[in-house]
């Protein structure tokens, strides 16, 4: 894993494949990143159905794209069609690095590594686009914790232009220049944090989310106040309940209870209304409401 030509560069044809697991919010934008930047991609998911959405997702994320002129039609189409899907883990063994976007659970990652370890190529890295959980604590069981690592991605992939890096204790020093190669070649500025529960980015957001469900629930203010109140206040291009929704609640949540875990300071206390609507299945845009209604799409 050596390769760091920039996006559009022709040496892009010989990239080495991509397999990213997990076709929700994150993988199905990691994969589109990944296929725009000219890699072969293999997007994975428990189901053939949830794979498929995954996809269709990724193409919508190109239509958005090409409607803000910021991709060609033609390259809309190279890229999706360097894209496929997979159901379990069997084909990460011809794939360069692995990308891993399951849902925010110690247990569950901690399973996928242990299986990946055996399905990907010796020298393939491993990587978690986990937003809070220490890498260390997700490698612990690994025979070879130095090639695991952290590349965590922003929402929505293709718009935002950071990724931040982060390696466990035990990872190797040429997994982290590699792995930063890799998120260059995608065109992301890295920064590089500590393995600290929630890292930079998402400890600084879980306070900010988790502070406006706060005041919702203790009626200091409308849920439509307290979102003008940071776009207007701060120049936040979203309100913290639309960003709430796009992440995805029940994310937010398990990054809550990261944090809680990781430090037991009360100021990472999360909001019982988030549990409520957590509970209710209302967890944003994925699944039709959260704070807002959004309608069903075709
Ligand atoms: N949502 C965000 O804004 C955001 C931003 C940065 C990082 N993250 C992180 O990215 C990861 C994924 O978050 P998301 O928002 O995409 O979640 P999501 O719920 O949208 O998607 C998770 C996907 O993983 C699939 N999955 C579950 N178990 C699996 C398994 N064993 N093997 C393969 N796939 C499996 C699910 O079916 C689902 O499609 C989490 O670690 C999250 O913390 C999320």
């Amino acid at each position: 894993m050596s390769d760091p030509t920039p996006p559009g560069d022709p040496r892009a044809s010989v990239r080495r494949r991509v397999f990213v697991v997990g076709a929700g919010i994150m993988g199905s934008g990691i994969a589109a990143q990944c296929a725009l930047a000219g890699y072969p991609v293999t997007l994975e998911d428990v189901s053939e159905e949830l794979a498929r959405k995954g996809l269709a997702n990724v193409g919508r994320a190109f239509d958005h794209a090409v409607s803000r002129q910021k991709l060609g039609a033609g390259d809309r189409e190279a890229a999706l069609a360097r894209i496929d899907v997979a159901i379990g883990l069997r084909r990460a063994d011809s794939a360069e690095i692995v990308v891993e976007a399951a849902p925010e659970n110690l247990d569950l990652k901690r399973r996928l590594f242990h299986d990946l370890e055996e399905a990907a190529a010796p020298g393939a890295i491993l990587a978690s686009n986990t937003s809070s959980l220490p890498i260390t604590a997700i490698g612990q069981e690994l025979k070879d914790p130095g090639r695991l690592v952290g590349l965590h991605f922003f929402n929505p992939v293709l718009q935002m232009p950071l990724i931040e890096l982060i390696p466990g204790h035990r990872t190797r020093p040429d997994v982290v220049a590699s792995t930063r190669a890799f998120a260059e070649s995608l065109g992301k500025t890295v920064v590089t944090s500590a393995d600290t529960p929630g890292f930079v980015t998402t400890r600084a957001l879980a306070v900010l989310l988790n502070e406006a469900a706060w005041m919702l629930y203790e009626g200091v203010a409308t849920r439509d106040d307290i979102d003008a109140a940071y776009k207007l206040g701060f120049h936040h291009p979203m309100g913290p309940f639309e960003l709430a929704d796009l992440v995805g609640l029940d994310t937010a949540l398990a990054i809550l209870d990261v944090l809680w875990d990781g430090f037991r300071d009360s100021k990472y206390r999360a909001c019982p209304l988030l549990r409520t609507m957590v509970s209710a299945k209302k967890l944003g845009r994925k699944t039709g409401e959260g704070f807002y209604p959004y309608p069903a799409r075709p």
